[in-house]
């Protein structure tokens, strides 16, 4: 199974720029067209919140009018910049959507199972999963201890070290590690929000987030560091799903030079 994960799209109304310098909507469907023209076609799509920059109606009637491209199965996962009402009311008819209340989720329909965690509490932009959130997961994860199981949240649980990022982190990962941890079956948690590719090893299984088909955050560590970002390069991730395990590719979206040949 190939899975891929796009995130962060900040999708605006049309002919708005992101920030009112990056075209985000255009490159949106300049992603949708690099998922159109793999070799490989995606069995699904999981898009890991920031549909849209500001939670408005009319960008979420964008974002649906741009995933009319994509002729793929998707699944959404709400980001700090979306906003609840407006991104269910624009998603309707995905019915493995709560109504109301946080938008966790399970799918289990395809050879990997997909658990999806709300981390945005309302109004707030770091992340944050509720005492029911939290309990929602480990019954859904008990429900299930052998099948391959990815989680998906917005945002990564631990510190990046990028100072302008950690603020808006997700700051109890503790609790959520207590639950993740000593659950072999948990091939990965997939995450986005931070607009930079980035691994680690926590609670006993994988941690990625994915880059933003977008803006990438500069890559600035030394604390106090000026926060800024780069218009590209725009990635995504391909998570390829085989007997052996979940090897994640990140495929950058653009024209390179190439193909050289191999020998
Ligand atoms: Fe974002
Ligand atoms: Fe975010």
């Amino acid at each position: 199974m190939l899975i891929a994960q796009l995130s962060d799209v900040h999708v605006r109304r049309r002919g708005e720029l992101y920030k009112g310098l990056v075209d985000s909507n255009r490159m949106f469907a300049e992603a949708i067209e690099h998922l159109r023209g793999l070799d490989r076609r995606p069995d699904l799509v999981l898009l890991t919140g920031d549909l849209v920059d500001e939670g408005h109606a009319d960008e979420y009637a964008n974002v649906r009018e741009l995933l009319k491209a994509l002729d793929l199965p998707y699944l959404i996962v709400p980001g700090n910049h979306d906003e609840r009402v407006n991104f269910t009311t624009a998603f309707y008819n995905h019915a493995y959507l709560p109504a109301e209340g946080p938008l966790h989720y399970c799918v289990d329909e395809f050879p990997v199972r997909i658990v999806a965690l709300d981390s945005c509490p309302p109004g707030e932009h770091h992340g944050d999963v509720t005492a029911g959130g939290l309990e929602w997961l480990r019954a859904t994860l008990d429900a299930d201890l052998e099948k391959p199981t990815l989680v998906l949240m917005h945002h990564p649980p631990f510190t990046s070290g990028i100072p302008y990022l950690d603020d808006y982190r997700y700051f109890e990962g503790g609790l959520l590690a207590s639950i993740i941890e000593g659950r072999k079956n948990i091939e990965a948690v997939l995450c986005g929000h931070v607009h930079r590719s980035m691994v680690r090893r926590w609670a006993g299984t994988v941690v990625m987030a994915c880059p933003s088909t977008t803006t990438q955050i500069a890559l600035r560590l030394a604390p106090g560091a000026e926060p800024c970002s780069y218009a590209g390069p725009p990635a995504c991730l391909l998570h390829l799903w085989t007997a052996e395990g979940l090897v994640s590719h990140i495929s950058y979206i653009g024209e390179f030079e190439g193909p050289y040949p191999f020998f």
